[in-house]
């Protein structure tokens, strides 16, 4: 059996721009996320209030996944992104990036979010229940 390599969990507010534009690209989430746009993608950062990041657990340490939301940490949290770059989809990263958010936000604080149809089955796998009363108003841009 191969060994899976050992990934680090930690918060990281001052995450770089570039780190964060790498692992929107390298998931694919390129098509959904204004990937050419620096100034929105800095402001997606810098507005955010939670930042989860997963590294290999080794010195160098790229960036393999992040979990980006904003709350209150006292009631509710939107979780913005999930993103786990392709070379390491599958080896436990999404649940541990969800389960360190979760980590975080404490058993106050409940966890919503939207996926893209594709990963839907994932957040089912990993326990999170599906909204049957959820709303919202669409981006216009
Ligand atoms: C969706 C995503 C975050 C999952 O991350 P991941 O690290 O590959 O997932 P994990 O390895 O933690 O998977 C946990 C469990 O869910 C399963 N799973 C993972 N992706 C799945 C999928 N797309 N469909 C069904 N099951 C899935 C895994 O097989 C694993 O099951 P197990 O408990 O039986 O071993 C990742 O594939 C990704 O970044 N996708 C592209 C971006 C995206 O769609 N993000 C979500 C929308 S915001």
């Amino acid at each position: 059996m191969t060994a899976q390599p050992r990934i680090a969990y930690a918060m990281e507010p001052d995450l770089d721009v570039a780190e964060f534009r790498h692992v929107l690209v390298e998931s694919g989430m390129d098509r959904v996320r204004p990937i050419n746009d620096e100034a929105r993608l800095r402001a997606m950062l810098a507005k955010a209030d939670l930042i989860v990041t997963a590294r290999l657990d080794q010195p160098g340490s790229p960036l393999v996944g992040l979990a980006r939301g904003v709350t209150d940490f006292n009631w509710a949290c939107y979780l913005a992104e999930v993103a786990v770059c392709k070379s390491a989809q599958r080896l436990g990263v999404g649940k541990g990036l969800l389960d360190e958010a979760r980590r975080q936000l404490g058993p106050r604080v409940s966890v919503f979010l939207a996926s893209v149809p594709e990963s839907a089955a994932f957040y089912e796998r990993i326990g999170m229940t599906r909204l049957d009363h959820g709303f919202y108003f669409r981006r216009a841009e």
